[in-house]
């Protein structure tokens, strides 16, 4: 077999010096941001294979090349896994990311200008969801709902409100940074009283839902559920798209032809790869296990006195209000976290008065953390060192011993595929 690892380090030294400090870095320092994850060492194999040479427009048994023997095999694999492992009736593997995935639906389905209700971004949607500087928010007519601000937790009774005052073509849920679980039927319910289609975007908790530590949209009768393949799944970038039979057509037409060219076959292998590990029993026991770290996690912060969103989590994420726990603004709490290696991501909180660059919050998840084998225990360590990294941030010196400690702690626990 070829060592594309040595051909790359002496053709390309500068690169492959990156490739290595990146590396290291994820070795080294604790990956806590939630959309991150490390890959299954199966999926480096895929990505990096002849696949990547092929091009393959159209779908199996129906392309634009010839020579697609083997990939229509690949791909039609990965469908059928797909469609078991979510009991979807249709998959689509070919979405080159979260992003396209949510424009193929709507290019599909909905009209330009038409109304989509979806959740307030601020309170946890994604850019995809209509922000106003996607061309996705110039090309529909995007009405939000809101978290409760007592609670934290969706406000179905103000969805309702505006759905029935709206009539949205599509009510979609799904987030980037909202730490609670749901009842899709709250959503279906709403949707059919005014005839709406559904969309659940489950790109941060694919994994967990695969795994059956989370509920799936499509045992509610949703009509649509996307998810990226990269976070919890630990699969390749990607998008996958699931749906009912009724919808396969519009799916399939609306990704190619309508939005892309030629599939990334070597993406769409590995993640019908990832589709056969996520159906292991391995995969279930991490799923739960991410979401009983990101619990322990939850503890160990409030008990140090960090005021989380919501007051917990239901799943694998968490973002603390740091503006209200410890007087500073995400930025400032995400660098020092970096200095004591610690990797997060300043996020908005709900109605932030804080701009996004300096936001009050800073979101975590544990994902990553319990691909390297990390467990409770481990989670208390964490928490110890970021809330000491916080309380201290104008502390370089503190901040560099803390550093040393979780590289003590991360080298307990091998990066999978990387070691
Ligand atoms: C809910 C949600 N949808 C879509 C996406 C878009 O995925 P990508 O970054 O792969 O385009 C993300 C990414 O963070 C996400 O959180």
């Amino acid at each position: 077999m070829q060592d594309y690892r040595a051909a790359l380090k002496a053709s390309d030294p500068e690169i492959f010096e990156t490739l290595l400090g990146e590396e290291k870095r994820q070795r080294e320092g604790v990956e806590l941001i939630p959309s991150e994850n490390y890959c299954f060492p199966e999926v480096y194999a895929a990505l990096g294979s002849a696949f990547t040479n092929k091009y393959a427009e159209g779908y199996p048994g129906r392309r634009y090349y010839g020579g697609t023997e083997f990939v229509d095999i690949m791909e039609n694999l990965g469908r059928e896994r797909a469609k078991a492992l979510f009991r979807a009736e249709h998959a689509n593997l070919q979405p080159l990311s979260g992003s396209p995935m949510n424009q193929a639906v709507y290019l599909g389905f909905i009209e330009p200008g038409s109304t989509i209700l979806a959740m307030d971004l601020s309170h946890g949607g994604h850019l995809t969801h209509g922000a106003p500087v996607s061309h996705m928010g110039k090309i529909y007519r995007f009405v939000r709902y809101k978290t409760n601000p007592e609670n934290g937790a969706i406000d179905f009774d103000q969805l309702r409100d505006v759905a029935r005052r709206e009539r949205p073509k599509m009510v979609i849920c799904g987030y980037s940074s909202y730490p609670r679980d749901y009842d899709y039927k709250d959503f279906k319910s709403i949707a059919d009283e005014v005839g709406a289609l559904t969309l659940a975007d489950v790109s941060h908790i694919g994994g967990l839902i695969a795994g059956g530590a989370m509920r799936n949209p499509m045992d509610a009768g949703f009509d649509f559920m996307t998810t990226t393949t990269h976070k919890s799944m630990r699969g390749p970038r990607g998008g996958l798209i699931l749906c009912k039979a009724a919808h396969a057509k519009g799916i399939d037409q609306s990704v190619f032809p309508g939005l892309q060219g030629g599939p990334h076959m070597n993406q769409v292998a590995a993640t019908a790869v990832t589709m056969k590990l996520a159906a292991e029993p391995a995969f279930k026991a991490y799923t739960h296990q991410v979401l009983k770290n990101a619990k322990a996690l939850a503890a160990e912060l409030m008990a140090g006195g960090a005021s989380l969103v919501t007051g917990g989590t239901d799943n694998h994420m968490l973002v603390i209000d740091v503006v209200k726990s410890f007087g500073m603004n995400g930025a400032i709490a995400e660098k020092a976290l970096d200095h004591a290696g610690m990797t997060t991501n300043k996020q908005v909180i709900p109605d932030d008065p804080n701009p996004p660059l300096r936001p009050s919050g800073v979101r975590l998840g544990t994902p990553a953390a319990t691909s390297r084998g990390m467990k409770e225990g481990e989670m208390k360590e964490i928490a110890r060192i970021m809330l000491d990294a916080m309380k201290h941030h104008e502390d370089a010196a503190r901040l560099a011993s803390l550093r040393n400690e979780t590289r003590a702690l991360c080298a307990r626990f091998p990066v999978p595929g990387l070691g």
